[in-house]
């Protein structure tokens, strides 16, 4: 299995939740802005994940899923993640009808990957923060971890 995970990150929750899934897989782990052509090539695994800004994932992880070519992730193993946050701390019921309209990043990271050709291999994950800034609620790194184990069974 060749295994990568490509993330963005602002305060640098996504990228833990991404290092942790990279470890628990023994995959590659890229920061999209890192990411090169030959990254792609012979993946059998691809996992994306953004931090969930404004109900979607960044601009960069945006960016670099519209670039990949049309048909290029056929045969690869594919799922999208996000961190997000927990909108029941807020307690504004326009933020949570919001939520409800509009959702979060993984849902569309992982629609465009299928786009691409991938196959879905996990439903897609949000991991939470405290806050708008961090740390990672407790578990949750764990939790990423036994998430993208279950992509080997
Ligand atoms: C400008 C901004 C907009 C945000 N919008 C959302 C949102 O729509 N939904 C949500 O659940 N969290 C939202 N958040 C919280 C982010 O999801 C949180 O900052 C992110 O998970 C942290 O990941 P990072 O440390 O990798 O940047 C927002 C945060 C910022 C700074």
């Amino acid at each position: 299995m060749k295994a990568l995970v490509i993330y963005d990150s602002v305060f640098g929750n996504t990228e833990k939740i991404a290092q942790a899934i990279g470890t628990s897989l023994g995959a590659q782990v890229l920061r999209v802005g890192d990411v090169k052509p030959e990254h792609l090539n012979g993946l059998t695994v691809l996992i994306v994940g953004s931090p969930t800004q404004a109900f979607q994932p960044l601009k960069p992880i945006k960016a670099f899923l519209k670039t990949l070519p049309s048909g290029s992730l056929k045969g690869v193993r594919v799922a999208g993640f996000d961190t997000r946050a927990d909108v029941q701390e807020v307690n504004s019921r326009i933020l949570t009808l919001f939520v409800k309209l509009f959702g979060y990043a993984a849902e569309p990271i992982a629609v465009r990957l299928v786009k691409k050709g991938g196959t879905q291999a996990l439903p897609p994950a949000g991991f939470f923060v405290n806050g708008k800034e961090g740390p990672l609620k407790d578990g949750e790194l764990e939790r990423a971890a036994a998430w993208a184990r279950q992509i080997q069974s």
